[in-house]
């Protein structure tokens, strides 16, 4: 069987590794340049576990190879970014044009799949039109459906492999053929439905946990104003059997739960009322946090342009990625204040030209903990209090030891309990 996979991104290149290490002949299809040359060297482009040498190998043996271009196949997967515009609309410029691609070349008996995650009804309403658009019937002469990739960076050959699928059809025979072609990899269960279900079943899974970071935010404010430690009445909750509230923070980042809930809003305005208030809660904790800040320094009689040290940005703790990461939101907020903001960060502080952690926070009138990396877990207070201006430390994460910085003569601030 031939696959064409359209896509060489973290989805769509690990992806094609497997198929083609389960036997398939698979073409891989992008449109860089560099990322096909790489993967037809058996080289990858991308940061992910293991994948260097499973490529190389599955290069080495024959079953995957790149191409700008497409080429006939028995089978299409659609794995392209589905990100937001400005507005907060969905951005499907890639998913058209890839369908458009996959016209070019489809022919009856062919199976078309978009793994791409998805508002509700982009496989019924624009995809099916451009692929019948060649003549061809959906359901009579070529299969079509949806099945979303649920893979976290950093797991992903494990998680490809391991996670329970769901394989969504315009039919059944649809959704019988997805599923036959991911059990050729898949060890997890494959979950039959309709192509609306499983486009609404990968955008409910990360709104459901961007909702319930957006109820442990507003949990956090409310835990504020009310003098209770919002870290402490979470523990406590979360010990009932039913209960598991998600933690609080800065803010939401990354391409997938900053981003999906707003696929649902776009389509049902009117009815995605948690959903979208959630996203605006979530949305407003980098001005809120902001506002704790300026609190702290004005509380401690330091006015006009005093300098915060950040120590993390990426959008979630020991990972290189900075997509939609709410920290970098607050110190443009800060810096929008008149702070003078110094940033550091152990994973992307060379690549983004940062100072080092001792440059930044020389002089500085408060560190901030931005993000809780592991390398933040064991900081040395006393060092710190050396280099640092005023001893203010305020803790976004409830990741550090309040006894240590205390202990160090720093006085230790945290969300979600006011001091
Ligand atoms: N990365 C993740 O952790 C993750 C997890 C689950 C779901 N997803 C979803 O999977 C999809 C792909 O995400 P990704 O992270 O792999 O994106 P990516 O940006 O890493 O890769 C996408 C690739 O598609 C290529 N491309 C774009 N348009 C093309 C076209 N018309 N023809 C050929 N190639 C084209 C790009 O050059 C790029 O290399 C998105 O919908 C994303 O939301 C991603």
């Amino acid at each position: 069987m031939k696959l064409c996979v359209i896509g060489l991104g973290y989805i769509g290149l690990p992806t094609s590794a497997m198929f083609a290490n389960a036997g398939l002949e698979v073409v891989g299809v992008d449109k860089k340049q560099a990322i096909v040359d790489a993967l037809n060297n058996g080289q990858v482009l991308i940061e992910e576990k293991g994948l260097a040498e499973f490529i190389k190998n599955v290069v080495a043996s024959g079953h995957l190879r790149a191409t700008t271009q497409i080429e006939p196949a028995d089978a299409f997967i659609i794995a392209v970014p589905t990100p937001i515009k400005p507005d907060k609309g969905s951005d499907m410029r890639f998913v058209k044009s890839a369908t458009e691609d996959v016209a070019t070349v489809l022919k009856k008996g062919d199976l078309v799949v978009l793994e791409s995650t998805s508002p509700v009804g982009t496989v019924d309403s624009l995809m099916l039109p451009i692929l019948e658009s060649t003549g061809l019937k959906a359901g009579r002469d070529f299969a079509l459906g949806h099945s979303p990739e649920r893979v976290i960076p950093g797991n992903i050959l494990y998680e490809l492999v391991n996670n329970h699928r769901v394989a969504g059809g315009i039919d059944e025979e649809s959704a019988d053929r997805i599923a036959a072609l991911y059990k050729s990899f898949v060890k997890g269960e494959i979950y039959k439905t309709n192509a609306r279900t499983a486009e609404l079943c990968k955008l409910s899974e990360n709104t459901f946990r961007d909702v319930n970071i957006a109820f442990a935010n507003e949990l956090a404010k409310i835990c504020e104003a009310e003098n209770i430690n919002v870290w402490e009445l979470i523990e406590i909750c979360n010990k009932h059997p039913r209960v598991n509230i998600h933690q609080p923070g800065p803010g939401v980042g990354g391409h997938c739960i900053a981003v999906d809930p707003w696929f649902i809003v776009e389509k049902e305005p009117k009815l995605a009322q948690i959903i979208d208030l959630s996203r605006h809660t979530n949305d407003s904790m980098p001005g809120y946090t902001a506002g704790r800040i300026r609190g702290i320094l004005e509380g401690n009689g330091i006015e006009g342009r005093a300098k915060v040290a950040v120590l993390g940005i990426t959008y979630k703790p020991n990972v290189d990625d900075m997509r939609e990461s709410p920290v970098i939101e607050l110190i443009e907020i800060l810096k929008g204040e008149g702070y003078e903001v110094a940033a550091a960060d152990p994973f992307v502080g060379d690549r983004e030209g940062l100072p080092s952690f001792e440059d930044a926070v020389t002089g500085a009138d408060l560190v901030v903990l931005g993000v809780n990396h592991a390398q933040y877990k064991e900081l040395d207070f006393e060092a710190l209090g050396k280099l640092v201006k005023h001893r203010l430390f305020f803790d976004t994460r409830n990741f550090i030891s309040r006894e240590a910085a205390e202990k160090a003569g720093f006085r230790y601030y945290l969300l979600g309990k006011k001091d």
